[in-house]
């Protein structure tokens, strides 16, 4: 909304203002695709949304915005001080069940070692999958970016742009990146269920580890669908927590990850999503659809890789998580000798621990 005069402004004041009249009680004005506007713009909604809350004070208006656009906020809340039933609702503070958990600092060593991990699977798979020099990509809940700086290393993008919610991951991507002395990441604060970057952008578009822990999946699919550009390909990553796996204590492993699965649902999570792949790329409309799976072990390289990330685990499920749920003392200790029992598979000189993953990825089609 940048318009020279006021009166280019008027069939939209004009919209505002009849859906304004025509309802009582509470009206919502969505403000989250509004990424510019100028001070003519702002003064004609901010005179409309002022009557209109002094025509009738029991009703309220909520102006919706998002924290994404960094202008919006403060602006509607100055607007907002003035008048007592006019609010201000900021959509992304607490837009999905398991947010505080993984945008906080203390996710952080998870993603690491878990990319250390996954890289040298996946560095083989991607190429199957349709990864190769020369592309446009885009990392989407790119995390701390461990793995855009990857692909920036092994398959020298055109573009490559990595977007997250988290403000902390972010921090850390970028510093990572300034130490590496890589400055052509795009690295970009965004929600990816309602992204403000342009249709078919990219040849191919990652999301990994990311769908199983938002609560509208379908919501992120179909965002991933419309930056892709059409013969590109989308490619995610899922897991199935129930599946991980441990030699010697098998059943004490299996019941904790049985109850991390539950746990993670009590958060309407699902890291079961990883043979659900198939059924979610197919319902988005990709097609050419390839699933495969594979299971990161404690013999990959130094098992003690693969004991710092189920520690990393045990500090954030049991830690937080099972205490935010409210499990009691005995509940938390069994739950947390499962991972114990896990770090002993992985460093165990005749031990086996394995986390299973799926890889998938479609093309939209031309
Ligand atoms: C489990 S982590 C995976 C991160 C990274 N892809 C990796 O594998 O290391 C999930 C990430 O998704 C991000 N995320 C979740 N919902 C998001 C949203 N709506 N928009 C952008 N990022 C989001 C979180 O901040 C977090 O960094």
């Amino acid at each position: 909304m940048r318009p020279q005069t006021v009166q280019e402004m008027a069939s939209a004041a004009e919209v505002i203002r009849r859906n304004l009249d025509g309802h009582s009680n509470t009206v919502y004005v969505n403000t989250r695709r509004l990424t510019h506007i100028n001070m003519t713009a702002f003064n004609c909604i901010a005179e409309i949304l002022s009557s209109a809350c002094k025509a009738d004070r029991q009703r309220k208006i909520v102006i919706v915005t998002s924290s994404v656009i960094a202008w919006s906020a403060p602006l509607f809340k100055t607007l907002a001080s003035d008048e007592p039933n006019l609010l201000v609702e900021i959509y992304d503070s607490a837009f999905y069940p398991g947010q505080t958990f993984v945008e906080d600092e203390s996710f952080i060593p998870i993603l690491r070692t878990q990319t250390k991990m996954t890289w040298r699977h996946e560095r083989e798979i991607l190429g199957r999958h349709g990864l190769r020099d020369g592309l446009a990509i885009a990392d989407i809940c790119c995390g701390i970016g461990d793995f855009a700086t990857l692909i920036k290393r092994h398959f020298n993008p055109t573009r490559l742009l990595a977007l997250d919610h988290s403000r902390k991951s972010l921090e850390y991507a970028r510093r990572v990146a300034a130490d590496f002395g890589l400055t052509s990441i795009e690295y970009t604060y965004g929600d990816a269920s309602q992204m403000l970057l342009a249709d078919n952008q990219f040849d191919f578009v990652t999301c990994r580890h990311s769908l199983q822990i938002f609560d509208r999946p379908d919501v992120l699919l179909r965002e991933l669908y419309r930056i892709c550009k059409p013969g590109g390909r989308v490619y995610i990553t899922n897991e199935k927590n129930s599946h991980c796996l441990g030699e010697p204590h098998s059943e004490s492993i299996r019941w904790t990850y049985d109850q991390v699965a539950r746990l993670f649902s009590h958060f309407d999570m699902d890291v079961e999503m990883g043979p659900k792949s198939r059924r979610l790329l197919t319902d988005a409309g990709f097609d050419a659809i390839q699933v495969e799976t594979f299971m990161v072990t404690n013999l990959d390289g130094d098992p003690r890789d693969f004991a710092n990330m189920i520690e990393a685990w045990e500090n954030v499920y049991a830690g937080q998580m099972a205490v935010r749920r409210g499990d009691p003392p005995d509940f938390i200790r069994r739950f947390r000798q499962g991972f114990k029992d896990h770090v002993l598979a992985a460093l165990h000189p005749k031990g086996y621990a394995g986390w299973p993953i799926w890889a998938a990825s479609g093309r939209k089609p031309y």
